[in-house]
């Protein structure tokens, strides 16, 4: 481990390693940052070598250690990859970050492709995810696991059906297993986001690299459960 953080104020856990899914751009990367920043060695996950590439170097320009695992969350052989870190010692922090873009549209129009997509990689693998981490965390009786969510979640939006019940069934799962781990010393943490601009064609919205540091500066300065970050003007929010 690189510098560790010294001790963090309201006892949150301290530095070791931590493995963001989708985290070779948008959000994820700039979470990867923020950790990084703050003393954590860096598992970066995602499928897109060029972008994971491109995201090791700017973490490990900060000093920080950093391993790539490229798996993809829709298959069991991806998720078998990413269970096995779990058995490290060293790895204290689950980020449930990956998910996927939806254009809002009429519920008609969704494929059942798409809705079995959706509901794989924003609800069933972070569940799957995060059942293996806390089985390894509360063994240890240490760790956290942070499920990155939707304001989506928690009001309801025409046209955004199936990835408003991945992102509420997401927060369902989150606040039962929080009350399991009662105990346990391991931390279960959601964050409700409104628009980030992770893509050129977001042209409003909150900063992702600010985003992703209120985000870490809760983790770490806080035993926060929940943490909000809703850039809507006024009346805008529902
Ligand atoms: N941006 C927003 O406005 C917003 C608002 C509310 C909530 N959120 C939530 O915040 C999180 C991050 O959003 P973002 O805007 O940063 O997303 P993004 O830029 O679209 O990035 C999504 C990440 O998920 C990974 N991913 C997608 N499908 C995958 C799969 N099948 N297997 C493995 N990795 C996969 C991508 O990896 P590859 O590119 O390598 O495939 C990418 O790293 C998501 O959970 C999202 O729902 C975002």
């Amino acid at each position: 481990m690189l510098k560790a953080l010294k001790n963090v104020p309201g006892g949150a856990v301290s530095p070791g390693d931590v493995l963001i899914t989708g985290s070779g751009r948008g959000l994820g990367l700039e979470l990867a940052l923020a950790f990084a920043a703050g003393g954590y060695g860096v598992i970066l996950h995602g499928r897109d070598r060029a972008a994971l590439a491109r995201a090791a170097r700017a973490v490990t320009a900060l000093g920080a250690r950093c391993e790539v695992r490229r798996a993809d969350l829709r298959s069991r052989a991806g998720l078998a990859k990413l269970f096995r870190l779990f058995r490290r010692p060293g790895l204290s922090v689950l980020v449930n970050n990956a998910g996927i873009h939806c254009p809002g549209l009429p519920l008609e129009k969704v494929s059942g492709p798409a809705v079995d997509e959706l509901i794989q990689v924003d609800f069933a693998a972070p569940v799957k995810l995060a059942a293996r981490a806390y089985a390894a965390f509360a063994a240890r009786g240490r760790g956290a696991i942070i499920n990155i969510n939707s304001v989506c979640a928690l009001e309801a939006h025409p046209r955004r059906a199936v990835y408003s019940a991945a992102k509420w069934g997401l927060r369902g799962f989150s606040a039962a297993l929080r009350r399991e781990a009662e105990g346990t010393g391991v931390r279960i943490a959601d964050v409700y986001l409104s628009r980030v601009m992770t893509r050129p064609e977001f042209t409003h919205g909150q900063r992702a690299d600010e985003t992703a540091r209120r985000i870490y500066s809760f983790f770490s300065r806080s035993r926060g459960e929940r943490l909000v970050l809703d850039g809507r003007p006024r009346g805008r929010a529902r």
